[in-house]
């Protein structure tokens, strides 16, 4: 039996609900393929501020460094001058989770304006305008820095094309390089040069406001979009629009030794408590995990489960039609992974 461990921050409003149903689910996988996942749970997020004063703790630093990987809820970040950075950009930075990838896709009975989408964003996770690096120059100048690096550029640059050599071999890359001249224009070259390794992945570029627009209109062009930090931000969450919402879209942030997977979407406050958040976007974040991880059949697997899960359509919860909670469907999704054959 292989063990793993994996580290668990449970989050904030619907957080703990959506992760105990991908517990669920990692029982499940535990079951099916002969694996063991020893739970690390972490305090981190508005709970943990609340008690202690900060929204991520050393000692909360320290468990999640003990584990192969973590699995991290959503988490209410303050807003503001003077408060604190949220906890997902405080990991990020922390352990260099460089690459945050977003697939967002279609899926079965999801309602949605387009059909046929299928994009991997590759969102810069650790530069740009989330640096931190905002200063106060006089009663009436704030300025925030956008730090663009080489390194940053080209490590971010050569996951994207290794991930698009992986699909349909097509690339996007989205800046402002028109105005944006050192800091875009240093991606621009960084794309260009590193594309040369690529001969076989076509490679385009598209400024940022067009890109929105052309995404808006025929998305289905499009497979790999790389962008710096902000720019992924706010693309993948209209992305995730345009396949039916955030409820489905998960995530992946990956370093050189160490990952988080999250779901995209918040820790919605106005449903929290209620079993009826849709657990799915975490469930393929741990999907992602198990992927990341090298166990690429369970991982397989647990996303076939979902897939079969809203092909029947009998067991969503209510952003999705249905009247199902929580974890119900989790229960449902355990049983479809008992039973697909590997
Ligand atoms: C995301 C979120 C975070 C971000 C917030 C919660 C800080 O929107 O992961 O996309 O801006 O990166
Ligand atoms: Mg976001």
């Amino acid at each position: 039996m292989k063990n793993y461990k994996i580290s668990i921050i449970k989050g904030d409003g619907i957080g703990p609900e959506v992760i105990s149903a991908t517990e669920r689910i990692i029982e499940a996988v535990e079951e099916k393929f002969s694996l063991n996942f020893e739970k690390i749970f972490v305090e981190a997020g508005l709970e943990a501020y609340k008690k202690y004063g900060t929204n991520l703790p050393d000692f909360s630093l320290e468990k999640i460094k003990q584990s192969d990987c973590l699995l991290k809820g959503p988490t209410t970040s303050l807003e503001g001058e003077g408060t604190e950075l949220g906890v997902p950009v405080k990991i990020r930075k922390y352990f260099d989770l460089y690459a945050n990838l977003r697939p967002l896709k279609n899926f079965p009975h999801i309602k949605s304006i387009f059909n046929g989408v299928d994009i991997l964003i590759v969102r810069e996770n650790t530069e740009g305008m989330y640096s931190g690096l905002e200063y106060k120059l006089s009663e009436e100048v704030n300025v925030g820095l956008r730090v663009a690096t080489k390194t940053g550029a080209q490590r971010i640059m050569k996951v994207a094309f290794e991930n698009a050599r992986e699909r349909k071999k097509k690339i996007t890359l989205g800046h402002k390089s028109n105005v944006l001249k050192m800091t875009d224009g240093l991606y621009k070259d960084v794309f260009e040069s590193v594309s040369k390794s690529f001969p076989d992945v076509e490679a385009r570029e598209e400024h940022i406001d067009a890109l929105a627009m052309k995404l808006v209109m025929e998305p289905q062009n499009y497979d790999v979009i790389v962008l710096e930090n902000l720019y992924g931000d706010i693309i993948s969450d209209l992305v995730a629009g345009l396949v039916g919402g955030l409820g489905i879209a998960p995530s992946a942030n990956i370093g050189e030794n160490f990952a988080m997977f999250e779901p995209i979407h918040g820790s919605a406050p106005d449903i929290a408590g209620k079993n009826i958040a849709n657990p799915i976007a975490s469930i393929l974040s741990f999907s992602m995990c198990l992927n990341w991880i090298g166990e690429k059949d369970a991982s397989r697997t647990v996303e076939n489960a979902v897939i079969n899960l809203l092909k029947k359509g009998e067991k969503l919860t209510v952003d999705l039609g249905g009247n199902s909670s929580t974890q119900e469907v989790s229960e449902s999704i355990a049983k479809e992974i008992a039973s697909i054959s590997v």
